[in-house]
């Protein structure tokens, strides 16, 4: 569990990169909802908490492909493989992101 930054430092329609590895970036949506992605687009290198928040999608900066926050799917090119989601909890006022393990490594 990775502490992320406090939730009013976090503003409605923006988002923030952790500097973990890899990297994470973590959006809160107009709506105040919190969502965390791997930041690395898997189209080319790209900084998705860069990208562009519209609801639950983000588009990112370089070529515009777009992923749901809520799945990590693609839902245009030239992306084309999902990005890890992670979970996101709220303590104590601090946004935490819990890391989904890689593929082929424990939890
Ligand atoms: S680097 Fe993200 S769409 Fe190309």
């Amino acid at each position: 569990m990775i502490p992320v930054c406090r939730l009013e430092d976090l503003p409605e329609g923006e988002s923030v990169r952790v500097e973990t590895t890899p990297p994470v970036a973590v959006f809160r949506t107009e709506g105040g909802a919190l969502y965390a992605i791997d930041d690395t687009c898997t189209h080319q290198d790209a900084s998705l908490s860069e990208g562009w928040l519209e609801g639950c999608l983000v588009e990112c900066p370089l070529h515009a492909a777009s992923f749901d926050l809520r799945t990590g799917e693609p839902t245009c090119l030239p992306a084309r493989r999902p990005v890890r989601t992670h979970r996101v909890t709220v303590q104590d006022g601090v946004i935490h992101v819990h890391l989904t393990a890689e593929e082929g490594t424990a939890a």
